[in-house]
């Protein structure tokens, strides 16, 4: 692939950057009083070695007040005490001779999320009083008849309308915070009026309703951004590189920008008020946030369509990102002249090796990311990645290192976490055999994949398989491995990863009707038409849509109203899935609990208390899993170095499996 138009060198102004694949800015709140951390630096330092022609890190804030932020523990440069660690970031990066970029913005409204106040005098700056923010987390955690309750309301947030005697102050910080990131040794800024910015709010008028010269028609909405522009320019000179990052398309129709604005009144205007390149986004935090992230239900480089389109109105360098994960699409990408930069945020989370591989020749050896949510989920929140454990670790997980002494290590289930096992003690030299009691590799993994709305699993998988075979670990298929079989193969160690069952704690499981995900997704079980699906498990409504995509007709019976943002984030979460599940017919009964499942559907009742009941062909386990440890129980006592790994410890994620699996993998 090396010779490709996608490494050849593209110029951002005075900038020359070596290629076209960069490190989209992604913010990790791993800083204390908005300095970078030690575990910073060591992650920028990950994504400056993985070949990426320009690292830009993520949004730091130009706003020195409590309304200057929306995330804890994330980064600042709204003070000159900010440049010191701000150089060792760009020192860091420019170290392996990519050039280092740092993105800045205010967040307006979105400084709801984490600073909520009710004082009108206090509350976070919003280009329109009109727009709270929607998704600032408030506990109500309240004691009644001596029993505590906690509930996450998520009210929506006021903001107040920033006074035009304020813009100018706005305009001031933007230009102070450029000055800060140049002076510390960044080669270029990226502007952020996308996503989460006060900038973006003028903008859009979905939020910006002003009645003076800065609200109305598009000339007086995108007047702030020209004038950051325009004012941060006479600052910096003409030479210093002026990055901007838009949203080409906000995601709520005609009430936002869409990409026909972009075209028509955003990217001219920046053009003209002088930036070097346009970098493009698209989503708004608090309503759209899987537009700004999109998760594996969206295609591949589904962006492209807007670069694309920008690119036959500006003569600019357009930058996109959103799912290019796959190296031969951004090759092809740039090669067609959809795009010039391809800006690439979890997928180098994912792989921070993928622009090696690329520019080695070895695209199949990039683990793709799958756009699965955990980084933007509770427990992976903004740093750790499902797909691959080392994300963010770099200071605390022990190395792939070679083995002092190599030994026979058996690791038993094939799953997520038994193939990482393998794939690490292998690469380390051990010599390893993997026994599968099914067919294929890929675990219960194989029966999440099995649905179109979650197809992309299969890529992880895939890229499993793939380093197995290369690196020679024994894969036995069809082995169901018995204590008798591991005396007989006498291995020094046993990683039993087994993983879990369908639980079947629900009233009337036993009856005929009853299927589990297994049999009707991968398995391809005959029901009939009318499908009930009993929920609790995290992927619950992407089961109901899955059937529903069989042409089920599907109802779906859960007794939480919410999907736990816990494992699959908010680009994941219910009410992005809540569209879906109309536009499938799916009949959601939330809040509501099954009785007993009967031989001809199923028995319920709400939480008003009212029973009913609803009649099915099938019905569908997605209750959760129970962990498999026959085989540890049998083992325990018999093998002296034995380890557990993933869901037959307790069921949980892909991350869990994994991460379990990296980390055995390097200690036995
Ligand atoms: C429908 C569905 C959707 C899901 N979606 C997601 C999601 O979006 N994100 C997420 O993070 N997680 C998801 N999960 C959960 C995820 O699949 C599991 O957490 C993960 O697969 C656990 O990995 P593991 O390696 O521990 O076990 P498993 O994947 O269960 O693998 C265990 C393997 O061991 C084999 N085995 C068992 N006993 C033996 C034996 N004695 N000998 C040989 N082999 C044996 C089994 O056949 C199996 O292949 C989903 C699960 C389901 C069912
Ligand atoms: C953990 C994380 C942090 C992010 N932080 C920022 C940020 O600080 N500024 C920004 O403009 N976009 C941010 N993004 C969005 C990415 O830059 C990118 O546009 C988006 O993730 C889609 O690209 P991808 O598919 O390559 O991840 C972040 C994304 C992730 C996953």
């Amino acid at each position: 692939m090396g010779k490709e138009k996608v490494f050849t060198p593209i110029d951002i102004g005075t900038m020359t950057l070596k290629h076209r694949v960069v490190m989209a800015p992604t913010i990790h709140e791993m800083c204390y009083g908005g300095h970078p951390t030690e575990a910073y630096l060591a992650i920028t330092d990950t994504y400056a070695r993985s070949g990426v022609s320009m690292v830009c890190v993520g949004g730091a804030t130009i706003d020195p007040g409590p309304t200057g932020d929306v995330f804890p523990n994330a980064l600042s440069i709204a003070s000159d005490e900010c440049i010191f660690g701000l150089q060792r970031l760009a020192e860091v990066i420019k170290a392996q001779e990519a050039k280092a970029c740092q993105q800045l913005y205010h967040p307006g409204r979105a400084a709801a999320r984490y600073w909520a106040q009710t004082d009108p005098e206090m509350l976070p700056w919003g280009a329109s009083a009109k727009v709270p923010f929607m998704a600032a987390p408030k506990w109500e955690i309240t004691k009644k008849d001596g029993k505590w309750s906690a509930v996450n309301v998520m009210p929506p947030a006021p903001v107040r309308e920033i006074p035009e005697g304020e813009i100018e102050r706005l305009v001031r910080m933007h230009v102070l915070a450029v000055l800060r990131a140049k002076k510390a040794g960044f080669d270029a800024v990226n502007i952020h009026f996308a996503n989460v910015t006060l900038v973006m709010d003028f903008i859009s008028p979905y939020t910006n309703v002003r009645t003076d010269g800065y609200g109305g028609g598009w000339e007086n909405r995108m007047r702030l951004p020209c004038e950051i522009v325009q004012a941060t320019r006479a600052a910096v000179g003409k030479d210093y590189p002026l990055i901007v990052r838009i949203p080409a398309d906000q995601g709520l129709g005609e009430a936002g920008i869409q990409l026909q604005d972009t075209l028509r009144h955003v990217v001219p205007r920046l053009e003209e008020a002088g930036v070097d390149a346009i970098d493009l986004s698209a989503g708004v935090l608090d309503h759209t946030p899987n537009k700004i992230i999109p998760p594996m239900y969206d295609a591949r480089g589904c962006y492209l369509n807007h670069s694309e389109a920008v690119k036959k109105v500006t003569k600019l360098p357009v930058i996109v990102a959103g799912r290019l994960c796959d190296p031969r699409m951004i090759a092809m990408a740039i090669e067609n002249d959809r795009c010039d930069v391809a800006a690439l945020s979890r997928p180098i989370m994912a792989d921070p090796l993928m622009p090696k591989k690329m520019m080695a020749g070895k695209p199949d050896d990039v683990r793709m990311c799958v756009a699965c949510g955990y980084c933007m989920s509770e427990a992976g929140w903004t740093k750790y990645c499902a797909i691959n454990a080392d994300s963010a670790r770099e200071r605390t997980f022990p190395k792939i290192e070679p083995a002092g002494n190599p030994r026979k290590v058996l690791v038993v289930g094939g799953g997520p976490g038994g193939m990482e096992a393998a794939r690490v003690l292998r690469e380390r030299g051990h010599d390893v055999t993997l026994c599968e009691k099914e067919a294929q590799l890929g675990g219960t993994l194989r029966v999440a994949a099995a649905g179109p709305l979650t197809r992309e699993w299969r890529t992880f998988t895939r890229w499993h398989m793939r380093q197995i075979e290369k690196l020679g670990v024994r894969v036995r298929l069809g082995t169901e491995v018995t204590k008798e079989l591991v005396a007989e193969l006498a291995p020094d160690a046993v990683v039993v990863a087994t993983g879990s069952v369908p639980c079947r704690d629900v009233p009337g499981a036993d009856q005929p009707i009853v299927v589990t995900e297994e049999d009707v997704l991968l398995k391809g079980t005959a029901i009939g038409k009318k499908v009930v699906v009993i929920g609790g498990a995290f992927w619950d409504v992407e089961t109901a849509i899955n059937l529903a995509d069989q042409g089920k007709d599907v109802t779906i019976v859960r007794e939480a109203d919410s999907v736990s943002m816990n494992r699959l984030g908010p680009i994941r979460a219910l009410p992005i899935l809540f569209g879906m599940l109309q536009a499938k017919h799916v009949t959601p009964l939330f809040s509501t609990k099954v009785v007993m499942i009967e031989k001809k559907g199923v028995r319920i009742v709400d939480n008003a208390g009212i029973a009913g009941f609803v009649e099915a062909d099938a019905v569908v386990l997605s209750t959760g899993r129970v962990a498999n440890r026959k085989l540890l129980d049998e083992l325990r006592g018999v093998v002296a170095d034995l380890h557990e790994i993933g869901d037959c410890v307790k069921p949980r994620c892909v991350a869990d499996a994994v991460y379990g699996g990296r980390l055995v993998g390097s200690r036995v």
